[in-house]
């Protein structure tokens, strides 16, 4: 292994929290992977932050009717939060509308320009007249020419994968107004991949068909095979990193540009805290880049941010990019946009104290060579069964006997008890599968050095033979106190949070991983331990119930005809409905209140009554519109003085798409004081 690793995590998109499909596909695997490498004595720099440039942030400020900053800050504090919560330990979390991140970014952009590697490119592309912008990515749909599929993005279409340039849509409408956009010409900067193709086959193709994942290199390969044409490396649009060119007003930096560059960036802002160096992690060659990213990265990190850092000259290519196949939820793929998730900090509020809950569920279904599923039942039977039933067993029956029989001191036992050779095992097994980003098969390794422990103790029976064969039992939990120092050592890059407790408990130091694996004894006879704590807890029925109807109604409320509606108030009795006295009424007269601009004065006859009430309604009728209507009253309504006017009742009224009232009239023409229900 090398003496320093630079892990990088794909960078969120700040448009959204993050959910339990970007924990199992990325961060999660990172992060074991992070500190793993800690512990086996690297130099690591495992570096994050949040994307903040891109038409997913803008798309969603406009419709949210706020600024794209305004966005990026709320959902940048929230991710942040969520990983630092669930353990993810990033050595930097930024984000690339750092001021950092624009200086890196124009610089990289600058040097490729001043070295000729990019080509200028005039095209026509579309133009939205009533917005008055250009239309790149997602800022286009369209029918997809591959596929047909009718609601193709202008980048990519999600039905079938194939990527896309705006021009190949058929039939393309502006996101901004729907319109039909038109051709307008502008300038651009090109980086030609195809001048890229023989660097990225000798490199990938011929160099890592071994040691890089099937998905990724097959991905990688058909890419290739299918040619590479130039890409444009800037757009025209207003939120972004200005391109750093005189002639490039309104220009920014393409989104998949500048946010690889981010890695870079937020490396130096680190370094520079930390009195480190940030190109030992990039550009030597004692230094290894991981990108740990979800399959729909591929391209970026395999093909255009590498073509980027060649162009650049100095930096240093991937030495793997393991990336991860997708996560569903309880058997439908999760989404952002019809809240179809769990997301992390949902989970933190609604589990408190459990981060090591999720993790292991998360790590044990990671979704490694094929899509795998999320189920809550699934998630409870993890905790309940495997964690609480086995992991958690077995250290607390340690600990508890260790304090019963000998006051919490390690009682004297073997040298060499075979048993402890799976401590070492377990420990060599789990740094070969993480060596290979297996970390469904780690976490196994981990989980049956617990199981053998269980197991042990269960064939010992310490509690039987401490009455006539001390030695024993003093043997038995001799040994089974190192195996639960070796879990409290090996199970720190999957659960850290429980490692803290264990290692608390047993009044140990974090160790190195080379000392777990070399099979030597990890404390002494006579070591003082001390009182055992709850590590794990049952998840009871009624807690998952909670989860599972949580996103039942997601699902209900997903199945709206109008998505502006409110859901329903709280249920009401039949009681309650006769309660309310609702009439037909005709409008007598009508007159404005004074000095008020929303208020109508009315006079009208309930049938029962002819009464004065007072309504809001100035702003969408005028007195006269509304003399001679027939409407609906609420008639026992308490009076209450409104500008000094007592309104005797409410007229019903609803909303109309423009934001104008409506009346609510009947369908035909009634006597007035006709009871409605
Ligand atoms: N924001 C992108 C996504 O969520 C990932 C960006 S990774 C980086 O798909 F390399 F560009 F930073
Ligand atoms: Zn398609």
């Amino acid at each position: 292994m090398s003496e320093r690793k630079m892990i990088t995590a794909a960078l969120p998109y700040a448009n959204g929290p993050v959910h339990i499909g970007h924990l199992a596909g990325v961060y999660v695997p990172a992060d074991v992977y992070a500190r793993f490498c800690r512990r086996t004595g690297q130099d690591v720099a495992f570096i994050c932050g949040s994307d903040e440039h891109g038409i997913p942030i803008t798309i969603r400020a406009k419709k949210e009717g706020v600024t794209p900053q305004d966005i990026v800050d709320k959902y940048h504090e929230i991710i942040k939060k969520s990983f630092a919560d669930l353990g993810i330990s990033f050595d930097e979390y930024s984000r690339t509308t750092a001021p950092k991140h624009y200086e890196v970014s124009q610089d990289f952009f600058k040097t490729l320009y001043e070295k000729g590697k990019f080509t200028e490119e005039v095209s026509e592309q579309y133009f939205d007249e009533q917005a008055g912008e250009f239309l790149a990515d997602r800022y286009i749909v369209g029918t997809c020419p591959s596929c047909s599929n009718e609601n193709a993005y202008g980048d990519q279409c999600e039905k079938c994968g194939s990527t896309l340039s705006p021009s190949e849509l058929i039939n393309p409408k502006s996101m901004l107004s729907g319109n039909v956009p038109v051709l307008k010409e502008t300038k651009n900067w090109y980086l030609p991949l195809n001048e890229y193709e023989d660097f990225l086959n000798t490199w990938i193709i011929d160099g890592h068909k071994e040691d890089w994942k099937p998905n990724v290199y097959g991905q990688v390969k058909s890419w290739l095979n299918d040619g590479l044409k130039p890409r444009a490396m800037t757009r025209d649009l207003n939120w972004g990193v200005p391109v750093p060119l005189p002639d490039a007003e309104g220009k920014v930096l393409y989104v998949w540009f500048d946010a690889p560059i981010g890695y870079v960036s937020f490396t130096q802002e680190w370094a520079a805290k930390n009195g480190k160096n940030w190109k030992d992690y990039w550009q030597s060659d004692d230094s290894e880049l991981i990108h740990f990213i979800g399959k729909d990265n591929i391209v970026f990190h395999c093909i255009i941010f590498p073509a980027m850092m060649k162009a650049h000259g100095d930096y240093k290519m991937p030495k793997n990019v393991p990336a991860f196949e997708f996560l569903n939820l309880e058997n439908d793929k999760i989404s952002t946009s019809r809240n179809w998730a769990v997301w992390a900090h949902e989970y933190v509020e609604d589990f408190p104290g459990q981060q090591d809950v999720l993790r292991y569920a998360l790590l044990s279904s990671a979704p490694e060579t094929k899509d795998n599923n999320f189920t809550w039942k699934d998630f409870q039977t993890k905790n309940n069964s495997e964690l609480v039933g086995i992991f958690g067993n077995f250290i607390n029956r340690v600990a508890v006997l260790i304090h019963k029989y000998y006051n919490g001191v390690v009682p004297a036992g073997p040298e060499n008890a075979p048993e402890l050779g799976e401590i070492s095992k377990a420990a060599g097994e789990i740094r070969q599968y993480l060596e290979h980003f297996e970390f469904r098969n780690a976490l196994s390794s981990m989980m049956n050095l617990a199981r053998f422990g269980n197991q042990y103790l269960q064939t010992e029976e310490p509690w039987k033979t401490i009455k006539d064969q001390p030695e024993k039992a003093a043997h038995a939990l001799f040994v089974s106190a190192q195996i639960a120092v070796g879990l409290a050592q090996i199970c720190e890059p999957f659960l850290p949070f429980s490692a803290q407790k264990l290692q608390q408990m047993f009044n140990v130091k974090q160790m190195d991983w080379q000392t777990v694996e070399l099979g030597e004894m990890l404390i002494p006879a006579g070591h003082q331990i001390h009182e055992a704590t709850l590590l794990f807890s049952k998840i009871e029925d009624e807690t998952i119930e909670k989860q599972i109807q949580k996103l039942e109604n997601t699902k209900q409320s997903n199945k709206k005809t109008n998505p502006n509606a409110n859901p329903m108030k709280e249920e009401i009795t039949f009681d309650d409905f006769t309660k309310i006295d609702l009439r037909t009424a005709t409008i007598l007269t009508a007159e404005k209140v004074e000095k008020a601009d929303k208020l109508l004065k009315f006079t009208v006859d309930t049938g029962v009554d002819v009464r004065t009430v007072v309504s809001g309604v100035a702003e969408s009728f005028t007195p006269e519109e509304c003399v001679g209507k027939q409407v609906m009253i609420l008639l026992n309504l308490a009076p209450r003085k409104i500008r000094g006017i007592e309104s005797q009742g409410m007229l019903l009224l609803t909303t109309k798409s423009d934001g104008k009232l409506s009346f609510v009239t009947p369908d035909d023409q009634v006597e007035n004081g006709v009871e409605i229900g």
